[in-house]
């Protein structure tokens, strides 16, 4: 397949300053003269700081390494891997179209695709939403046919499974990774029939996908402030690195700013009764409103898992301040995972209360924190 640069370009490409730092140190992991071997991770970091490799994150990140243009360039136009176009801003959507795949389905999911999103490969959908590419085996076989999907593999799939996919996706949800078809892991579709003893005291979901759904951050893009940034070496801020060196504050700037006057606004609206500890009702059921406070509701999708589905749930359920979540104990917690039809256990899956006893005071999370920046959809 022949692979150029889109004709359309962006004016100017620049990491954003913890994306920034976090190049700074993979830099450092090369010995001096040989900068250059960071080409792969960095074009990597600038596509998932974008979505696409543009030509001015090419030609920057060239700069930054000290290489020709057109060195970064055979790399970037080289490897498949490096979107040279445009993608979805939700989601790019590859479906593996090798053997195993193929002969499971994988072109009623490229039909699903061609359906729901674009005629051709690469093509946006009408509102910019998605897009799709057909891919080279992803090594999932056992669980044909998948696609992958921003950073995670939906296996088992089905048009009907892949449909849904992309509905929740629309709808800002983030669906759960793995097996669609209720497989744990790769096991016969029937159950084990042999190391049975494994089967029991598993966890909800396999490593991969427990993983996955605790980070919640499927078809998020990269903009720096995820943990950690910097190489294990620099930890301490001791870099040998010119720019490394600057590479400690960008963690904390990230951070930093809109806390205080955020702390302020959160202090004046919580309620006096929010700290008072009520004793937990017998079947668990926590404090709700039956609307908003005056000033209006809090922004509940700051809160890690909460999309704009789950909000208007909660606001059914009588829930519209971050104070109300951080103060769930567990029975309350149990009481809400159980209400939130369609959605149970997603209150202890994600963490709320933690999340939300950060946001009552004023702080902020690092996802809220990206919220805020627009970097979520
Ligand atoms: S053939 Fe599809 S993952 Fe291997």
């Amino acid at each position: 397949m022949l692979r150029r640069l889109h004709a359309d370009q962006p004016d100017s490409f620049a990491f954003t300053p913890a994306n920034l730092a976090w190049a700074d140190a993979q830099i450092t992991k090369y010995p001096e003269g040989r900068q250059a071997s960071a080409i792969i991770p960095l074009l990597w970091r600038a596509q998932e700081q974008e979505g696409w490799l543009t030509r001015p994150a090419i030609e920057y990140v060239a700069d930054k390494l000290g290489m020709a243009y057109i060195r970064a360039l055979e790399v970037a136009t080289f490897y498949f891997m490096f979107q040279l176009q445009p993608v979805g801003s939700v989601a790019h959507i590859q479906i593996c179209g090798t053997t195993s795949c193929m002969i499971c389905g994988a072109e009623d999911l490229i039909g699903i695709c061609k359906e729901k999103i674009a005629e051709k490969p690469h093509q946006l959908s009408a509102d910019g939403k998605f897009s799709w590419e057909e891919v080279e085996c992803l090594g999932a076989c056992a669980n044909a046919p998948m696609a992958q999907i921003g950073k995670d593999y939906y296996e088992d799939l089905s048009g009907k499974s892949l449909v849904k996919i992309i509905d929740m996706l629309a709808a800002g949800d983030v669906p759960t990774p793995g097996s669609q078809n209720g497989r744990y892991a790769a096991e016969p579709r029937k159950g084990l029939t042999s190391l049975t003893e494994f089967d029991s005291g598993k966890t909800q979901y396999n490593a991969s996908v427990q993983l996955a759904a605790d980070i919640g951050d499927t078809v998020k893009r990269i903009d720096g402030t995820e943990v950690p940034l910097l190489a294990p070496w620099q930890h301490g801020g001791k870099s040998k690195s010119k720019t490394a060196g600057k590479a400690k504050p960008a963690t904390k700037t990230a951070a930093k700013p809109a806390a205080k006057p955020a702390a302020k606004a959160a202090a004046k609206s919580a309620p006096k009764s929010a700290s008072k500890a009520k004793p937990v009702a017998a079947d668990g059921k926590p404090e709700l409103l039956k609307k908003a406070r005056a000033g209006g509701a809090d922004n509940l999708k700051m809160i890690k898992g909460v999309g704009p589905k789950l909000e208007e749930l909660l606001h059914k359920l009588g829930v519209f301040h971050f104070d109300q979540v951080a103060s769930w104990r567990k029975k309350e917690v149990a009481w809400v995972d159980e209400n939130l039809e369609g959605f149970n256990g997603r209150v202890s899956r994600d963490e709320w209360v933690k999340q939300a006893k950060v946001l009552a005071k004023g702080g902020a999370t690092e996802f809220s924190s990206r919220v805020k920046k627009g970097g979520v959809y």
